[in-house]
């Protein structure tokens, strides 16, 4: 038995073997941010109507590391809203929390009896999370990448729309399908596609450009949340790091400045331009002639975005009626494949 993955075993996703499904998911271990928003949720909504659709509200691997039970369900149910505020339509995708349907727990052990100890090891996010304090986190942090590949192969999803920061899960969960279709000698798992595309697929820190937005960061000037009001968006933005120099007339001019070319590429993704075309409209001016329309353009997308959410949030037992219907349909998709995958392994059918 190999223990290497065998990337060619299985059909490409892509390539026509598997029906087209996008899965995606994202932690309500606290606030949503531009980062989410602008990485991730904005590109889910962009996805339906195109392929079935299926988003997951990731309330297990926010547990890995520790979350007051009263705060993981409210934030639960405020990250179901921004979904829906953000355009995701609970009858268009499936919207869903992950704890709600048994296929994630049940496959993710399954799965991590197939993925290795050494693929973990390399997990560079798992490395950022733990720091120096290795010995002392969650085995659930540990295995984190092998629930999220259960969540995205319960599903047999081909395409799974992620910022930059998640490519090395998905790599991952290919890996982990391959090397189950290769040692048990079948085409059951597809080769999962990681969609990263746009201008903002790594939005980084107002305080530090190298630094991606976190809602993890100590600092709150470091993100926009979701949940901020358009005069905290302006003043987040009007102190935000930036440098001297003129903007210059295209991308390649900021090839050094980090926090310049955070700036550009959150305006482009927001107002849905290319980075170079905002460049050309400031070329010559400096950051005291951009921040405020930057400070505009944001508050225009978000503002709508915010009062949606905070209307939702006023009905928590319809956001929790519309998650429930959401895991039953996740349920209908997720429990047969997971049954099949125990077919293969070898246990007795449950029926
Ligand atoms: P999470 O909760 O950290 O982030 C959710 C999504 O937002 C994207 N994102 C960003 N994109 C651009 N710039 C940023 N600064 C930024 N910050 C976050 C993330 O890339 C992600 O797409 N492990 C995942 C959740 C997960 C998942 C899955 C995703 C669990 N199972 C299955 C896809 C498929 C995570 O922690 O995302």
């Amino acid at each position: 038995m190999s223990l290497a993955p065998q990337p060619d075993a299985t059909p490409d996703a892509s390539k026509g073997a598997f029906t087209p499904r996008v899965f995606s998911g994202i932690q309500p271990s606290g606030g949503l941010t531009l980062g989410n928003y602008l990485g991730a949720l904005k590109r889910f909504a962009a996805q339906q109507g195109q392929r079935e659709t299926i988003y997951c509200l990731v309330d297990l691997h926010a547990i890995t590391v520790w979350q007051e039970p009263e705060a993981l369900i409210r934030q639960t149910r405020e990250a179901a809203a921004g979904f829906i505020a953000s355009g995701v339509d609970p009858d268009a995708s499936v919207l869903f929390a992950q704890s709600q349907v048994p296929a994630h727990a049940e496959l993710g052990w399954l799965l991590m009896c197939v993925a290795r100890m050494g693929w973990m090891n390399r997990m560079t996010q798992f490395k950022d999370k733990a720091g120096k304090n290795a010995e002392a986190v969650s085995l659930g942090l540990y295995a984190y990448p092998a629930l999220m590949a259960a969540d995205i192969l319960a599903y047999h999803a081909t395409h799974v729309p992620v910022g930059e920061d998640q490519k090395q899960h998905v790599e991952l969960t290919r890996d982990i399908a391959a090397k189950f279709n290769h040692d048990y000698g079948v085409d059951f798992f597809p080769m999962t596609e990681p969609v990263i595309e746009g201008p903002a697929t790594r939005v980084m820190s107002l305080r530090d450009g190298t630094k991606k937005m976190s809602k993890s960061d100590p600092s709150d000037a470091s993100r926009i949340n979701l949940s901020d009001d358009a005069d905290t968006i302006a003043q987040k933005i009007r102190k935000a790091r930036t440098d001297a120099e003129p903007l210059p007339g295209s991308m390649e001019g900021l090839k050094d400045r980090p926090e310049a070319k955070n700036l550009v590429n959150i305006f482009a993704a927001l107002t849905d331009e290319t980075a170079d075309a905002i460049c050309a409209r400031f070329e010559g001016q400096g950051f005291g002639a951009f921040k405020p329309a930057l400070a505009d353009a944001a508050v225009a997308v978000l503002g709508p975005i915010t009062g949606r959410m905070n209307d939702l949030m006023r009905d928590p037992g319809e956001l929790d009626r519309i998650l429930r219907a959401g895991a039953e349909r996740a349920d209908a998709i997720s429990a047969p494949i997971v049954e099949e995958t125990r077919r293969i392994m070898g246990m007795i059918p449950k029926r």
